[in-house]
């Protein structure tokens, strides 16, 4: 694996990993929150109705490893039903609606915080991505673009649903493993 930015050389997914420490970046009233998706160079975010398709067995390294930097694991409804996630050893927080409709995430978040997670990575759906973003709840964002055209009709992206405004992002690292791009951008 080759660190294109910052500083570029080689690296590897644990050396990348071991200097990044999102719990120390934890906020009084929410975890820390990363976003983790992969995509195609098309820009879908799943091949037959399923994200693992798109992602080498880099890119399964890099999301495993990510997860030991993280307290909790957190999806919506819609990842739970299409992905089964049946074999995840962090927490594993399911945002699903309820009697009053869709879960409220600032107050989600800031109960977890109260529980005492600092980190949160949320890995999907689109639709979860689109609502906490447009709360302002995202800090980072893991993009894996694999180098592949999946076509198709309208699979998702890796965010649905309305923004009020454009959110400009910084790229805080870039990563190469056999064509394959790994992303991380920082909201601030
Ligand atoms: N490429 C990738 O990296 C990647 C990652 C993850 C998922 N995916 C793919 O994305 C697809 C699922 O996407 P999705 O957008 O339908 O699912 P999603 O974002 O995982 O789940 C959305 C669902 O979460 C529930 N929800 C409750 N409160 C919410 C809130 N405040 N904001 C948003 N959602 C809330 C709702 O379900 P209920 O009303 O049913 O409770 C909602 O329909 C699957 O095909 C999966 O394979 C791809």
């Amino acid at each position: 694996m080759q660190r294109l930015l910052p500083d570029p050389g080689p690296t590897t997914v644990e050396e990348q990993l071991e200097r990044y420490r999102p719990q120390e970046h934890a906020r009084a009233d929410r975890p820390f929150v990363a976003m983790n998706f992969a995509a195609t160079v098309d820009g879908r975010a799943t091949i037959g109705g399923v994200s693992g398709p798109i992602g080498s067995d880099t890119d399964t390294a890099m999301l495993v490893g990510l997860r030991t930097r993280f307290d909790a694991v957190m999806i919506g409804a819609g990842t739970k039903r299409a992905e089964g996630y049946n074999r995840v050893s962090n927490r594993l927080v399911v945002v699903k609606s309820g009697p009053e409709g869709r879960v409220d995430l600032p107050t989600l978040l800031h109960s977890l915080r109260e529980e005492g997670v600092r980190a949160l990575l949320c890995e999907g759906g689109p639709t979860l991505h689109g609502s906490l973003q447009a709360a302002g709840l995202v800090d980072d964002l893991f993009l894996t673009i694999a180098p592949k055209l999946a076509g198709g009709g309208a699979p998702p992206r890796i965010l649905e649903g309305e923004l009020d405004d454009v959110i400009p992002l910084q790229l805080a690292w870039l990563l190469e493993d056999d064509g394959e791009l790994f992303a991380r951008y920082s909201r601030h």
